[in-house]
């Protein structure tokens, strides 16, 4: 419990009783959001440990990066506000202001784009790498597999004691990845690579790599790049969810870089994390037609069905994620401008969402429409396959794991990361011999 001081102020430490003894705990403050109790002498004070699976009542490290109020809906990135930079910034200027922790100059920003865009070619010989995969491999195993690959070119990555050498590998991260995506998704649908092109901006690029052919012409379509740097710039960073923390727990170990990047995809490709935006595409498209919504949501609400409305709900926004509302406006921007007739599935997502949002159910638990799903809504109106769904958030958050990563490593007194447990195993017994056993 907090020790209130006499006078009401905010209190300095934390008292914890166990049975006649006690122990104190100081209380840090942060800029915004909670303090912390710190008990890093716990086990020091009273030989236990605390017990927290999915670690959701733990602050596990420092940060300056994003700060998150999910009571409110506030998404704020080295303080700005996520509605301001998916309005105003490009992709790359958030890249940047989430690795340095300022906006750039005009001067900065044109040498980190340039410094981007010459690491955005693959060594020649990655390319073989492609063709040990079989032609339907999912493209995350391909992008995760390939990434942690990128250690065997850069041997020089595994100094990660120098801030030049940091620097980088996170240019190279950054710039790389996209290329990779883009040639994993190329290859699984049989089609020869596009080399990254100089001329256009991060996500022109990239959706050159991903739909140019060389017998036609590609034009950039300027309202799907900028859609795209959209999606990119809400999927950047998100605090310490469950990828970032894997990159920052493989961090601590002193892995290089690319395996670090690496272990982040393969978390990121779960159906509770990045996985999502594909599986509410699937989730709709089981569903049918409205009239088969209400035995959909009877559904969810069975416990034992083991069935979840995809898209919804969150461990750190209760009220409303800000992310979702701005994929929602994306969406109606990118139809439009495709000229699409109205896709059937975004009337059955919309008619979902208000049926759960009015739902006890849902309310009770204060589970709300997330940012995955309207994206596979808009991907999917992009002509984005939906294996490449998570694979598009992948080169988003690449920029949040190398920041994280980074301010890690940077971290005075970093340790390697270490959880304990509650162990509920059998105690110490003897061996017995095979031919003793019954
Ligand atoms: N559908 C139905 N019930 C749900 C859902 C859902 N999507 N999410 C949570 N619940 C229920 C859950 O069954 C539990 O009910 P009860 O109290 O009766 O046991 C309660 O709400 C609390 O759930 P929880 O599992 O303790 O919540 P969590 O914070 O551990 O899970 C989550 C967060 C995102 C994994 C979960 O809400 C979920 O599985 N959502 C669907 C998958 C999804 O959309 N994921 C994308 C998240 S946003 C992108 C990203 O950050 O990766």
């Amino acid at each position: 419990m907090a020790d209130h001081d006499t006078n009401g102020s905010t209190p300095e430490t934390a008292t914890l009783s166990i049975g006649e003894r006690s122990a104190v705990f100081p209380i840090l403050k942060g800029n915004l959001g909670p303090d912390v109790i710190d008990i890093r002498k716990l086990t020091a004070d009273t030989q236990m440990f605390s017990f927290d699976p999915g670690y959701g009542e733990t602050a596990s490290c420092r940060s300056a990066i994003t700060f998150i109020d999910g009571d409110e809906g506030v998404l704020l990135h080295r303080g700005y506000p996520i509605e301001q930079l998916a309005t105003e910034a490009s992709f790359t200027e958030t890249a940047y202001l989430l690795v340095y922790g300022e906006l750039p100059t005009r001067e900065d920003y044109e040498r980190f784009q340039q410094d981007l865009k010459e690491q955005a070619l693959l060594h020649e010989q990655i390319r073989n790498f492609f063709n040990g995969f079989r032609r339907d491999a999912h493209p995350m195993a391909i992008l995760c597999g390939t990434v942690a690959a990128l250690s065997a070119f850069y041997p020089d990555a595994v100094d990660i004691s120098h801030e030049a050498s940091r620097d980088l590998s996170t240019r190279r991260l950054i710039a790389k990845v996209p290329t990779i995506a883009a040639w994993a998704y190329k290859y699984t649908v049989g089609e020869p690579f596009v080399y990254p092109d100089n001329n256009l901006s991060f996500s022109e690029n990239f959706l050159k790599m991903l739909f140019a052919k060389p017998n036609a012409e590609y034009k950039v379509n300027p309202v799907l790049a900028r859609a795209i740097d959209r999606i990119l710039i809400l999927h950047a960073d998100h605090e310490q969810n469950a990828s970032t923390s894997t990159v920052r727990l493989v961090g601590s170990t002193g892995s290089n870089p690319f395996a670090c990047i690496a272990a982040g995809i393969a978390a990121l490709w779960g159906p509770a994390h990045g996985g999502a935006n594909e599986a509410v595409l699937g989730m709709l498209a089981q569903i049918g037609t409205r009239e088969n919504i209400p035995s959909f949501i009877a559904q969810v609400k069975d416990r034992e069905s083991g069935v979840r409305l995809m898209g919804f709900g969150h461990r750190v926004y209760k009220n409303f994620d800000p992310r979702a509302k701005i994929m929602e406006q994306t969406y109606h921007e990118v139809v439009a401008e495709l000229g699409l007739k109205h896709d059937p599935m975004f009337d059955l997502a919309a008619e979902l969402e208000k049926i759960a949002v009015n739902d006890p159910y849902f309310v009770q638990r204060r589970l709300y429409p997330n940012v995955d799903f309207y994206s596979g809504l808009i991907l999917k109106a992009m002509g984005i396959p939906t294996s490449m769904f998570t694979v598009l958030f992948a080169v988003a958050r690449t920029v949040g794991w190398v920041s994280q990563w980074r301010e890690m490593i940077e971290e005075p007194g970093q340790r390697i990361g270490r959880p304990r447990q509650l162990y509920v195993g059998e105690a110490r017994r003897d061996y017995i011999p095979q031919c003793r056993r019954s």
